[in-house]
């Protein structure tokens, strides 16, 4: 069974951790919280630990793994090289929601990066992740604490849902603070590309190291042969709700006029309805089950907000989901980028 540990973030000690260090020690599986949204960790450098983790979540096995790290020495350890702007990335942004990509050293077996010689890697910035990282000393694999395919988990209850009884330890520190998963940068090419967007922007980024480019699959549905996208999890049907989640997108007139056309239909079908609304919009629909995920003044709100909705219109059964789209400010790639594939990239512009 799933033993739940509850840790006071703002009040860790190395010693709280000292049953989560022993079950990594052992080849065992511990979520744990990190400031974008659990993680589901093992021993990062063995192959019996990485299956372990792709069968818990029921992941394909060519789909990598992100490895954690709390110190500059752990990365000289996991790569053959760490390139001149990935140290001015990692100065400024680490710890932090920035996850990169180098050539990986032998030590990282091939069954943690899905066959690649390359090898993802994150310093996260969360006193629970980083004790345990420092009290293990391992180096710690870790997915999103999720079942391949649904939403994110944000809150410790989100990993009992889809993790208990399948792996030893959920350490529950609250929620997390950004809500959406680390920006992903190849640092293998001169030119940094990303890979998913994240909390961290292209315009962050470019300010430390010059040009940046963005892989062209992240915002296309086009996943053919000309948009391939370099992280294979993005080709992946991800972060779905099970209901069928529609976007509308466009004036915000239009799209309320349009979301209540469409939810007051389906009600009269007899179809359990969901809204994705805003504090601005959420007294103007008239149908459906309306459920606010932020304010619009506030977008990190929206980014924290998003995962839990979608999992709260599965606790609500909803059959239907229609929500506003999130294009601007400054996360707006990033919500997006989840949002369209949480719906299958089904966008209505009005
Ligand atoms: O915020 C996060 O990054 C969270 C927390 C737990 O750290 N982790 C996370 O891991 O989102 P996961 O496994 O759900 O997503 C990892 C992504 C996948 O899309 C994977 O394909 C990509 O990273 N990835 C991992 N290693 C890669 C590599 N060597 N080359 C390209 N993409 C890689
Ligand atoms: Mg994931």
């Amino acid at each position: 069974n799933t033993k739940i540990q509850v840790i006071d973030k703002e009040q860790v000690k190395l010693e709280d951790m000292k049953e989560a260090a022993q079950i990594l020690k052992n080849g065992g599986l511990v979520a744990f919280p990190t400031e974008t949204v659990y993680g589901l960790g093992g021993d990062g450098l063995r192959e019996d630990a990485a299956k372990k983790i792709y069968q818990a979540k029921g992941r394909p096995s060519d789909n990598p793994l992100i490895i954690h790290i709390a110190d500059m020495d752990m990365l000289g350890k996991l790569v053959t090289e760490i390139p001149e702007k990935a140290k001015l990335l990692a100065d400024k942004f680490w710890p932090g929601p920035l996850t990169m990509i180098f050539q990986k050293s032998e030590k990282v077996p091939l069954g943690t990066t899905g066959g690649l010689n390359t090898v993802a890697i994150r310093m996260p910035n969360h006193p629970i992740a980083l004790a345990l990282i420092r009290e293990s000393n391992i180096a710690i694999a870790a997915p999103s604490a999720n079942t391949s395919g649904r939403p994110s988990p944000t809150l410790a209850k989100h990993v009992m849902e889809d993790m208990d009884g399948k792996i030893e330890m959920i350490i529950d520190g609250g929620a997390v603070g950004i809500g959406i998963e680390s920006t992903i940068v190849d640092m293998t090419s001169e030119i940094p590309v990303i890979l998913r967007p994240g909390y961290i922007t292209k315009a962050m980024l470019e300010e430390v190291v010059g040009k940046v480019e963005i892989d062209k699959a992240i915002l296309s549905k086009n996943i053919d042969k000309n948009f391939k996208p370099k992280a294979p999890g993005m080709k992946y049907k991800h972060y779905a709700p099970k209901g069928d989640l529609t976007i509308y997108e466009g004036d915000i007139e239009k799209v309320v006029d349009a979301i209540n056309r469409i939810a007051g239909e389906k009600e009269k079908e007899g179809v359990k309805v969901g809204i994705i609304a805003t504090e601005e919009t959420k007294d103007r629909y008239k149908a459906g089950n309306v459920v606010v995920v932020g304010s619009r003044k506030n977008e990190a709100e929206i980014a924290q907000g998003l995962y839990r909705v979608l999992r709260d219109f599965d606790d609500m059964q909803v059959e239907y989901i229609y929500s506003e789209g999130f294009t601007s400010g400054q996360l707006g790639n990033a919500i997006m980028n989840r949002l369209l594939k949480a719906a299958g990239y089904q966008v209505i512009t009005v």
